[in-house]
């Protein structure tokens, strides 16, 4: 048994090269159209997360479980996570695979539209060894999102074998076919933006029922939200943080939480939104930070926000995430 001395945080997920071309126009179908710029940067969900907790937290050890492809790409991502003191031994190399990639579109808004291919993403899948490797003890918290294809399998061991680590999921992208309500009971933070939370409500409750939270937030977006929430943070797991974030863009984000109830957060106000990629995987990892660091959820939501306004000011996702102290400066 290894003995942690320090907090913990796992990530496991993906990690893309983003392919980003910024734009006023988004092409239709058999249109080409003149682009403002191209640029590479280092991104997905995952490696996001990663940097985002270990930038915005204190005293804790964070790790990365993932993989690359043997090439340029591959080294430049691990490298990333070893420059930002995340612990990669976990981060394989895979060979005859590339890398994971996104192909990202940023419109003038600083909108953007995602493709990734999955690449060594693709190849994440951990065995029950690896698992027990992994997490020897019982500690921390875990963050998930749905770039590799074992999400559902990692939530299953977690709360089969480590029940009181706070299991974390942004099911982004979404599949319908990963939320069902034994699924749901296992998740200790749930964070979807609006679109995830109405996905999320389509997938697990009745027609009837889902089609009621459709209109209640086409009548009053706040009102049918806090509604939503309310019925999410009753269908996940009751025991740990329990805790369910719906971001909600420029607005900001409503949370429900049976320790605080139902309350918002306002978005702090941004002149000049340049690239919206990676404020929501740095929104889930800075409420992840403050939580390990003991922050309440009010104040770790609130910090979460601060951190996020601060990535959309700049271009990319990884080379975009705040450190703690920038965000402390707000
Ligand atoms: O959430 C933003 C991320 O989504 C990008 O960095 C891209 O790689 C995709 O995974």
């Amino acid at each position: 048994m290894r003995e942690f001395t320090m907090k913990q945080i796992t990530v496991i997920g993906s990690l893309n090269y983003d392919l980003v071309t910024y734009t006023d126009i988004v092409p239709e179908g058999g249109e080409t159209v003149q682009a403002n710029a191209f640029e590479n940067h280092l991104g997905g969900k995952g490696l996001n997360e990663s940097i985002a907790v270990a930038r915005l937290s204190k005293d804790t050890e964070v790790r990365m479980i993932g993989n690359v492809g043997n090439d340029s790409f591959g080294k430049e991502l691990k490298q990333a996570l070893i420059d930002a003191k995340v612990d990669t031994s976990y981060i394989k190399t895979i060979e005859g695979i590339s890398s994971g990639v996104a192909v990202i579109l940023v419109e003038k808004s600083g909108e953007n539209r995602i493709l990734i291919t999955a690449g060594a993403n693709g190849e994440l899948k951990p065995s029950v060894e690896d698992y027990e490797t992994y997490f020897e003890q019982d500690t921390g918290f875990v963050l998930l999102q749905n770039e590799y294809p074992h999400t559902i399998e990692s939530i299953n061991w977690l709360k089969s074998n480590r029940p009181s680590i706070n299991i974390s999921y942004n099911p982004s992208p979404f599949k319908p076919e990963y939320i069902k309500s034994e699924v749901l009971s296992k998740i200790d933070l749930l964070i979807v933006n609006e679109t995830e939370a109405l996905d999320v409500a389509g997938s697990l409750l009745s027609a009837e029922e889902a089609d009621k939270f459709k209109t209640r937030t086409d009548e009053s977006e706040m009102n049918g939200f806090k509604e939503l929430s309310e019925k999410l943070v009753k269908l996940i797991n009751q025991d740990n943080i329990n805790l369910v974030i719906i971001t909600m863009g420029s607005k900001g984000c409503l949370y429900s939480s049976k320790s605080t109830g139902t309350a918002f957060q306002a978005s702090e106000k941004v002149k000049n939104v340049v690239d919206t990629t990676g404020a929501g995987d740095t929104f889930f990892g800075g409420v992840v930070s403050q939580l390990s660091n003991g922050s309440t959820i009010p104040e770790a939501v609130k910090f979460a926000t601060k951190a996020s306004s601060l990535v959309i000011q700049k271009k990319g996702a990884v080379e975009s995430i705040p450190f703690a102290e920038d965000v402390e400066k707000l």
